[in-house]
């Protein structure tokens, strides 16, 4: 992790972009589905607008944390550091910057926040939300912890601040198997993502783990859209093709692929691999992503876009370091924040413990 931050805080000079150098890096590189949306025309418009915000970055001695689903000229272009939201949390406890700029969605930089409560984090998403985080209250929790007192209460990272408060153990897609395996308690309460649920079910039994799992019947609208038949189809046609999955995928799917993990691990699945095509069941900025960053290998994607990370845009990351508005900037309820800092905090050390 430190090599990770030092690559972070080395990135902060980025190099200056001209329209032609930004069209040369995302000239192939498809948006939902087979389409390049990227002409010298619209870069010429873009990469003023990302030298500014290089600029502004060193001036105010911020950073942009952005995650693999948000659009490729943020990716490459103005992003400090790319990861899944167990990577992105670690890097916004440690960094020295500032100013977090997180390019992703709510409760990623809430969380951000909970980590480094004396730095300004802001997001420049103009629609916050997420249809797991979205999908449970606190009130909700309260309700479960009296029907289920003697269960211990996991909750996905895609839950709000409030809803961690009211929990044991935060986890990510990163080390919700190892953790659910883990922890001391056979008697869990998973929440939001029923999917995930189903999917820790599953692995559980594989592993040989006896725990009685229960879970809330949230789902993520992207990644519930993947059926079983998309994955025979692409392998009936791409002899040799591996098929990568998200968690968030319906059991029925994850079972039929190569590979399941967080976008991260995904990333060095398709980088270590051998094989040298791939389908992966996700959201299309990690196929985009990986277009540019492992050019000799080939990738299908779907063309299913999350609206809250693609909300995020250059003018939107300008505005938020030139004159961030109230709704950019992330306040915490100073009532819930050591409760969910603590539910953070024992993920931290579940994967001390068990990784
Ligand atoms: P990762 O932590 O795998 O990046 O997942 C976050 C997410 O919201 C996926 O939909
Ligand atoms: Fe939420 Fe799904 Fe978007 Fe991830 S892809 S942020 S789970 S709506």
């Amino acid at each position: 992790m430190l090599a990770l931050l030092q690559q972070l805080e080395n990135m902060m000079t980025h190099k200056l972009w001209t329209a032609e150098s930004l069209f040369n890096e995302l000239k192939d590189v498809t948006l939902g589905g087979n389409v390049c949306l990227y002409t010298l025309e619209i870069c010429e418009k873009l990469a003023p607008i990302a030298n500014k915000i290089n600029d502004l970055k060193r001036q105010r001695n911020a950073i942009v944390l952005a995650h693999s689903y948000v659009a490729p000229e943020i990716i490459r272009c103005v992003a400090d550091f790319v990861g899944d939201s167990y990577e992105l949390s670690k890097l916004a406890k440690q960094t020295k910057a500032d100013t977090i700029i997180f390019a992703a969605v709510k409760f990623m930089a809430e969380t951000a926040k909970l980590l480094s409560p004396q730095k300004d984090v802001l997001i420049p998403s103009s629609f916050n939300g997420c249809s797991l985080a979205d999908s449970i209250t606190a009130q909700d929790i309260r309700q479960l912890r009296k029907q289920y007192p003697n269960y211990t209460f996991i909750c996905y990272i895609n839950t709000s601040v409030a809803v961690k408060a009211e929990c044991d153990i935060c986890v990510t897609s990163s080390n919700v198997y190892s953790i659910v395996e883990h922890v001391d308690s056979d008697y869990i309460y998973f929440l939001p993502d029923k999917l995930m649920g189903q999917n820790v079910v599953n692995e559980l039994k594989r592993r040989g783990v006896n725990k009685t799992i229960k879970y809330w019947e949230g789902t993520c609208y992207v990644h519930e859209e993947y059926e079983p038949e998309m994955v025979d189809f692409v392998r009936a046609k791409n002899q040799g093709i591996k098929v990568v999955s998200h968690p968030e995928c319906r059991s029925d799917v994850v079972d039929k692929t190569d590979f399941v993990g967080s976008t991260s691990q995904m990333i060095n699945y398709v980088k270590q691999s051998d094989a040298s095509s791939f389908f992966l069941l996700t959201e299309c900025g990690l196929t985009s992503r990986l277009q540019t960053e492992v050019p000799e290998k080939s990738f299908k994607g779907t063309c299913t876009m999350c609206k809250y990370m693609k909300a995020n845009s250059l003018d939107s990351i300008l505005a938020a370091l030139e004159a961030p508005t109230q709704q950019q900037y992330i306040y915490l309820d100073p009532q819930v924040q050591q409760k969910a800092l603590k539910c953070i905090d024992n993920m931290f050390k579940w994967v001390e413990a068990v990784t």
